[in-house]
């Protein structure tokens, strides 16, 4: 058995295999601080709720973090950002491994393999991902797993790209990043991330129309299309403007980056777009043709969206895991084969 992990600003998800099904499992990568003495003991220890006992409080984390918040009226708080684990947060690490662990559960056997995403380095902050790798790495191989990172971008490539022998242009929209990977033959030629996701639109559209962050939020997750037809000057309008804003930005770095990179020019290649940020109707149209317009110097075949955009990175770390698995069962079975002639000698 292998397993994926996607190890998100907004969502933690691992994926397994389960027969011929692919099995999801999903927390909010989030946590609420309580004070102990509000909290009736016997609310927590007779329920699943995921928390923490330290000192005089209590943290619950995951899905539940946000209806503890609304009943105790306090606020969630995320243990990463931008992507990455956040600095400014003392309690990220213990919150972030409680969440994960439950996530990927036991490993099925000692050392199993695991795959976790990981993003590339920004190219517009100088903000470094390797710490918040290495911190990932250490926990789950604490937890008995074999654990291997995989850049994000070239995990959407595995997920969504097979059929197209895992070349192409995989474009992860998550709530800190973008990340960004161009595969050519399941090689990366190109990778990068942008800090700026769903959490930038979100800032955006608040501040600009001095609304509570959190109610921008549930407004774009709840039935908002990118159809430029309706509601100017109110929440709708604003998150169209700054989702359009995103994009230019995103593909303007696209074309950036390709340009420097020297990628060859006569390539043909489809874009997949996924991550949360892909979700809202009318975005792929609208990225498409934005991209149709910049001026990148390959030619593009397709631009595809996905049916599930929060699970594509889940699912290709699960990919990226079990071919890795068989390559090592593979070569395990040639080297007993190339030992046995020698022993029979
Ligand atoms: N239906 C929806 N419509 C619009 N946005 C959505 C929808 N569902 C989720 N999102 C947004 O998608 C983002 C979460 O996506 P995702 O889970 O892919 O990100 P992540 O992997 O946690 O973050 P990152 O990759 O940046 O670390 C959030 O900004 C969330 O608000
Ligand atoms: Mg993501």
């Amino acid at each position: 058995m292998a397993k994926g992990l996607d190890v998100g600003t907004m969502n933690i998800i691992s994926a397994q295999q389960d027969g011929s099904e692919t099995v999801f499992v999903q927390q909010r990568n989030s946590f609420v601080e309580i004070d102990y003495s509000d909290m009736a003991e016997q609310m927590l220890s007779r329920s699943d709720v995921l928390h923490i006992r330290k000192d005089n409080n209590v943290y619950v984390v995951g899905d539940d973090a946000l209806n503890f918040a609304t009943i105790f009226n306090s606020e969630t708080r995320r243990p990463m950002e931008r992507g990455i684990l956040s600095s400014d947060e003392s309690s990220a690490i213990p919150m972030i491994k409680l969440i994960t662990e439950q996530v990927v559960g036991e490993p099925s056997t000692p050392g199993e393999r695991l795959y976790y995403s990981s993003p590339a380095d920004p190219i517009d902050s100088d903000l470094s991902t390797l710490y918040h790798q290495k911190t990932l790495e250490s926990m789950l191989g604490d937890v008995g797993y074999d654990p291997e990172p995989i850049n994000e971008g070239m995990a959407v490539i595995y997920s969504e790209l097979a059929d197209n022998n895992f070349t192409g242009l995989g474009v992860s929209f998550g709530a800190g990043m973008t990340n960004i990977c161009l595969s050519y033959y399941a090689v990366p030629v190109m990778k990068f991330s942008i800090a700026r996701g769903g959490d930038w639109i979100d800032e955006q559209t608040a501040q600009a129309t001095g609304t509570p962050v959190d109610k921008v939020t549930s407004s774009k997750e709840d039935d908002f299309e990118l159809d430029f037809r309706t509601d100017v000057g109110g929440v709708e309008g604003a998150l169209a403007i700054y989702y359009e804003n995103l994009l230019d930005y995103v593909i303007d770095n696209i074309a950036r980056e390709v340009d420097e990179e020297d990628v060859e020019e006569n390539l043909d290649v489809p874009v997949v777009v996924t991550g949360g940020t892909s979700s809202p109707r009318g975005f792929e149209k609208l990225f498409e043709d934005h991209l149709r317009d910049a001026d990148i110097p390959f030619s593009i075949s397709e631009v595809r969206s996905v049916e599930d955009p929060l699970y594509s990175v889940a699912r290709g770390a699960l990919v990226a895991a079990r071919s890795d698995e068989q390559e090592q069962e593979g070569q395990g079975q040639h080297a007993e084969e190339s030992v046995r002639p020698a022993t029979e000698d």
